[in-house]
Order: structure tokens, then sequence, then C-alpha cells
């Protein structure tokens, strides 16, 4: 059985009040929340104070970048050792708002993949269509040539007990989207291309799903076989829509 994971992604939100009152608020209402595991994403520089106010609970954190440097003169760059330093878990590597805005190819995002995992962070790797491409009817090709960078890069064994998170471009803050089924066709491919090389890691892979994922629409889509928890924006800033989804995924 696969432990369903909750990640927040907290993106470019926040200060430190709202840092402070979002992870009481979690933090009070966790109780309800029995299996599924829970992490959040913050902006780098808040992840001191989630460290602060996380250590010794349940609750994981993590990164939502990372640089494929080790350290110099890369200015605005985090390095793995750094996320280390603060005792992150996970770190994000290909969002598509990476991949968009700052052109990260899939190459780059294979290379941090591995950085992160030879660092022993986690890393969640991100990977989606955009409307066109679904229309296109190109969504498998996209997201096998996004998951095969990472597999010609590491091998397959890259994957063992890894996260990634289906995320159609398409569906992410606009309030659409992808139905369950939808959803789970994709999920369904992305492990079947994993089982093609290796039904060990395929079983032990999570994939979560991301794009608007909310509490009323949570428990349906993570009901599906292939689905096995969410990487949430927009829902992940309030404490009791992020509990909301988290007790859907139990
Ligand atoms: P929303 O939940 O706001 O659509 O964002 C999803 C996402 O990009 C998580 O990484």
């Amino acid at each position: 059985m696969r432990r369903p994971l909750v990640a927040g992604n907290w993106k470019m939100n926040g200060s430190l009040e709202s840092v402070r009152s979002l992870l009481d608020g979690i933090k009070r209402g966790i109780g309800d929340v029995k299996s599924a595991e829970l992490a959040v994403c913050p902006p780098c520089v808040f992840i001191p104070e989630v460290q602060k106010l996380l250590s010794g609970s349940d609750i994981a954190w993590g990164g939502q970048d990372l640089s494929t440097e080790s350290s110099g003169a890369f200015t605005g760059e985090i390095s793995a050792s750094m996320l280390n330093d603060f005792a992150c878990k996970y770190v994000i590597v290909g969002h598509s708002e990476r991949r968009s805005y700052h052109a990260e190819s899939d190459q780059q995002v294979a290379s941090k993949y591995a950085v992160a995992r030879a660092a022993g962070l986690i890393p969640i790797l991100c990977i989606g269509e955009t409307l066109e491409e679904r229309e296109a009817g190109t969504t498998n090709e996209i997201v096998a040539r996004q998951l095969d960078a990472v597999i010609d890069l590491e091998g397959i064994d890259a994957l063992a007990n890894g996260v990634i998170a289906y995320e159609p471009v398409w569906a992410i803050g606009t309030g659409m989207t992808a139905t369950p089924e939808q959803a789970q066709e994709v999920h369904a491919f992305i492990r079947g291309r994993v089982a093609a090389k290796s039904g060990s890691v395929a079983q032990g892979l999570r994939i979560l799903y991301g794009g608007s994922m909310k509490p009323d629409n949570a428990r349906e889509l993570i009901g599906k076989p292939d689905i096995d928890g969410g990487l949430i924006g927009g829902a992940s800033l309030k404490a009791e829509d992020f509990l909301g989804i988290c007790t859907a995924a139990d």
C-alpha cells in the first residue's frame, strides 16, 4: 500500500505572519488526519521559520526548487545542502511555472532530480501537458518525454520510492480541474511506463495529482487507483481547505 501524500506548494505567497497562522491552523486540525502524509513547501526564506514551527510534528517540509550546482557564483540560487541545513525532506523539481517562466528544460529538471536525490532529499517531479498539447492529443507523449528525461539520466531506480506530480498546466490555478477519469488515465499511463521497466518501482511510486484540487473534488480524485495524493497550490494557503484535502486523502 502506498501511503497518500498531500503536499502544499505555497509558491510565492505569504508573510512571516501568515505562515505562522497557517501552520498554527494546520497543526490544530492535523489530529483528524489519520493515514495521509503531509508536507508544505514554502518560499525558501520562510523555511527556517517553518522548521522551527514544525519540528517534532508529523508534517514534513521542503523547497520549491534547487540548483544543480553545489555552491559558487549563482546569484539567487539555493543548493541541496542549504535545504538539508534546514532539514527539508522534499523538494519540488520541474514545476510548470519553472519550466515556462525560467525556461527549464527536461534535461535541467532531470539534473535537479539527480542532485536532490544524491543529497538525500526526495524530489517531487512535476510533469504535465499544456492545453494545446492536450487538444492536439499529445498528452502521453509529453509526459513520457518529461519522465524519460529522468529515467535516461539516472535509470529506473531513480524512481524507487519516488514522487511524481502530474499537473496538467491548464488545470493549475484556473479552477479547471481534470476530471478524476482524465487524471486517472494519465496516472495509469505514467505508472505503466515505469512498470515496463520495473514492476516494483512502479508499485512504490507515489503519483500525486495537482491542478485546482480542493476539498470538494479531492476525494473523488484521490479515490482513483493510481492517484496517491495531491500537490496543492491555492487551497494549501488556507488551513481549513488544506486539511479538508488531507482528510479526503485518508
Ligand atoms: P493550484 O492548486 O492553485 O491549481 O496549483 C497547483 C500547483 O501548481 C501545485 O504545484
